[in-house]
């Protein structure tokens, strides 16, 4: 905590408040100090302030948009941002998709090391084993519309599954049981991990369920003998033939693929999951709100949105009028920037490689061109460079899903499936942590109306109503009502 300014240490921070004049300590700890030490500083409010200021409460640390706060300690991943550097539990990025695969991945973000081959093999066999669901959720795929957006079927199917879990559901199991392990309790631990085997191993059979759905495929069962991306290919595309086993290629592709998604540290969906995590919700809860994050266009739906752009382009002889348009401020360049990476993103030239090992296969996308130019001009020009805005993972990943024929909605299911990993990756560490988990409740800074009383409708002046169109609903247009039900009248009813 900060205090009034006794001895300081070389390892802190002396702030010295000139409202008061009064200087405080505050220890630096692992290169970060803590904001509940500025709590500690307050002042007498100043004649006339407002009292939702809050002045004598104590100092608040503002941060719009988490630039920089750190809400956790992890172990799982590390970024340098601006050396483009990402590493899964130690182990650069390019090692691991050169040398191991997604599920062994996967283990090396949940577990903290690379497996054993015992270790690996009965992780495996555990994850493969869980990928069949109830039959009655045949029912619930089939209630969407036939053109649902696959992220939404996904995001539901996630909070759908838990509700076959009693066990993994607090009301239920006892409100704290993610956490008993850190009081001894193995049992939860192990009710913990089944979890995550469960949620890792239905994960490809629920994509696999909302892409048939929509394509009129009646459902398959999860196969067995094939690696978690084969099996996924199998379950999207067999039609009932013999022997039918996905393309080597395209299954190592998307390994590669998947590994490179399977964790990104405190992106906006990870922290969705653990803020959501912290109310001790069941981890089904927890990951489909992740996902819902992860669709949005800023964040995993970049690769569909990337596509739409290069589409909207055309060739690359429209590249140099999109790039202007992107400087005016009209477009936004998909698939450039990012909040951490202040160069190359490390994982796009991966991809970039991996997309020729597809393309052999495949032929080459006929977007690839006007992809190419667009990169090369934004590369080259000052108002990206300025900026450090760089290609990031959803620029060229996009390129090799549709290459591989998957629909373009799909995309943003392809970055969520292995994204699941890393989500619980860091879920089971939150509920791990030693002295247990908090719930992450951050403050606002109030700047609305002061108190006022209410005022009975028929004494609303006209000035006490507001007409900034911000603050009042708007007028929408019904797309139910036809012109013949608008004039239609209704019996003992006034008009609609
Ligand atoms: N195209 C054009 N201008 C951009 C772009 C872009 N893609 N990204 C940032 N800028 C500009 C932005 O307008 C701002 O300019 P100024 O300072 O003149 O106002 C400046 O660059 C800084 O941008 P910012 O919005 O403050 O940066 P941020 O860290 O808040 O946002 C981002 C990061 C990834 C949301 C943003 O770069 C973006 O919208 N990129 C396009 C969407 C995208 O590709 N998302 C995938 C991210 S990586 C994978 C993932 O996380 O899922």
């Amino acid at each position: 905590m900060g205090r009034p300014l006794e001895t300081s240490s070389s390892e802190s921070l002396t702030v010295r408040d000139n409202r008061t004049g009064k200087t405080y300590n505050i220890p630096i700890v692992d290169n970060s100090v803590s904001a509940t030490a500025f709590k500690a500083i307050s002042a007498p409010a100043k004649p006339n302030e407002r009292e939702e200021s809050g002045t004598e409460k104590g100092l608040r640390v503002a941060d719009k948009g988490f630039l920089n706060t750190a809400v956790i300690q992890s172990e799982i991943t590390y970024i340098d941002g601006e050396a483009g550097v990402l590493r899964y539990r130690g182990y650069p990025i390019e090692q691991l998709a050169l040398h191991s695969s997604f599920l062994e991945t996967a283990y090396l973000l949940i577990y903290g090391s690379l497996p054993t081959k015992d270790q690996f093999r009965v992780f495996e066999t555990e994850v493969l084993h869980h990928s069949i669901i109830h039959a009655d959720a045949e029912e619930f795929f089939r209630s969407f519309r036939y053109d649902a957006h696959p992220m939404a079927i996904l995001t539901s199917a996630f909070a759908y599954l838990g509700s076959y879990y009693s066990e993994a559901n607090p009301s239920l199991q006892g409100r704290q049981w993610q956490t008993l392990f850190t009081k001894g309790d193995k049992a939860s631990l192990a009710n913990m991990d089944k979890q995550i085997f469960r949620l890792i191993g239905k994960a490809t059979t629920l994509a696999a369920m909302a892409y048939r759905i929509r394509q009129g495929r009646d459902f398959v069962i999860p196969p067995t003998g094939l690696s978690y991306t084969g099996s996924f290919l199998y379950q999207m595309d067999h039609l009932g033939e013999e022997n039918y086993v996905p393309n080597p290629v395209l299954c190592k592709a998307l390994d590669v693929l998947f590994l490179l998604h399977a964790d990104h540290e405190l992106n906006a969906s990870c922290t969705t999951v653990l803020q959501t995590g912290s109310s001790l919700v069941d981890p089904y809860s927890a990951i489909a709100a992740g996902c819902a994050s992860l669709y949005g266009p800023l964040h995993g739906g970049a690769n569909e949105a990337v596509i739409r752009m290069l589409i909207s382009i055309g060739s690359p002889a429209n590249v140099p009028a999109f790039i202007e348009a992107v400087k005016r401020r009209e477009k936004v360049l998909s698939g450039f920037g990012h909040r951490v990476y202040k160069t190359t993103d490390p994982r796009s030239y991966i991809i970039r490689k991996t997309a020729d090992e597809v393309f052999k296969v495949t032929g080459r996308d006929e977007l690839l061109e006007t992809a190419m130019a667009l990169h090369d001009a934004a590369m080259k020009d000052e108002y990206f460079t300025k900026r450090r805005l760089y290609p990031n993972v959803d620029f060229w990943s996009g390129l090799i899903y549709r290459a591989m024929g998957f629909p373009m909605d799909f995309f943003p299911v392809l970055f969520a499936v292995p994204r699941v990993v890393g989500w619980l990756a860091h879920w089971r560490q939150m509920m791990l942590q030693e002295g247990g988990v908090k719930i992450w409740r951050p403050r606002q800074i109030y700047v609305g109306a002061g108190k006022r009383d209410y005022v009975p409708m028929a004494e609303r002046e006209s000035s006490l109503v507001n007409s900034d169109p911000k603050k009042t609903p708007s007028t929408v247009p019904h797309s139910g009502m036809t012109k013949r039900t608008m004039l239609a009248s209704y019996r003992g009813k006034s008009k609609l």
